[in-house]
């Protein structure tokens, strides 16, 4: 529950941000290489087993990233800027969060609607669902979409970033690192 109006982030907001960030770039790399880089047959199957099961350990950790999101609140804006920067920003937030769990459970339902298991590292198996071609395809269609869809906004929020951090020499970005609110 939201109790107080932060004005920072706290340091769980700061390691969560930063390691879902990484997994995100990370998987959108991973997954664009296993697609365009490695030529079909066992080896890009191998490597699918991993970009999958690490994929379902980015969405569970990205649902506790998001729920302490949603606890705390999001911080007001470090300085004040014109209506439609804010718009922007918040918009392209909200795109990032529901990125976050889209792109992991489109990717989930493409496997187990093609019928394929989803393996834990060996530790357990997420089984298949009964084969249905069409939601997979449906489903394969969102997670390549979906990924585009991300690219773009990483690349707006990220210039975003820059932009306060060496045009308007605020502490947007800092507060993001440090949780300092002043540079
Ligand atoms: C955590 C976030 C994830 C990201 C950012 C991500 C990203 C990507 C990208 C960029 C591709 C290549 C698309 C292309 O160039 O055609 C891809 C392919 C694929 N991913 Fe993921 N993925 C994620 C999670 C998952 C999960 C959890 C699964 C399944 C359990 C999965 C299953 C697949 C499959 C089966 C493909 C190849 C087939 C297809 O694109 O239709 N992904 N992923
Ligand atoms: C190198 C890449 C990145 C940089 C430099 C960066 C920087 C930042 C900064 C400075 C903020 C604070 C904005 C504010 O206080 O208004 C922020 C917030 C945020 N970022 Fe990033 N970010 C990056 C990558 C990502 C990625 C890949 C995602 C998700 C896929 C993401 C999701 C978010 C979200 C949802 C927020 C809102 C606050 C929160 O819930 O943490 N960021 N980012």
């Amino acid at each position: 529950m939201k109790t107080e109006r932060h004005t920072t982030y706290d340091f769980v907001s700061r390691l969560n941000h930063w390691i879902v960030a990484a997994a995100i770039i990370g998987m959108l790399a991973f997954g664009t290489y296993i697609e365009d880089f490695v030529p079909s047959g066992p080896g890009q199957g191998a490597l699918l087993q991993i970009h999958k099961a690490i994929g379902v350990l980015v969405l569970a950790y990205g649902l506790w990233r998001i729920g302490w999101r949603l606890a705390r609140g999001f911080p007001d804006a470090v300085a004040p800027m014109p209506a439609w920067q804010d718009l922007i920003a918040r918009v392209t937030h909200w795109v990032l969060i529901a990125c976050i769990i889209l792109m992991p459970v489109s990717g989930m339902m493409t496997s187990l609607f093609g019928g394929h298991d989803i393996d834990m590292f060996g530790l357990f198996v997420i089984p298949g669902f009964s084969k249905n071609a069409l939601l997979s395809d449906l489903a394969g269609d969102m997670h390549d979409t979906i990924a585009n869809v991300l690219i773009v906004f990483i690349i707006l929020h990220v210039a975003g970033a820059l932009k306060h951090h060496v045009l308007d020499r605020d502490a947007t970005l800092v507060r993001m690192i440090s949780g300092r609110l002043s540079r």
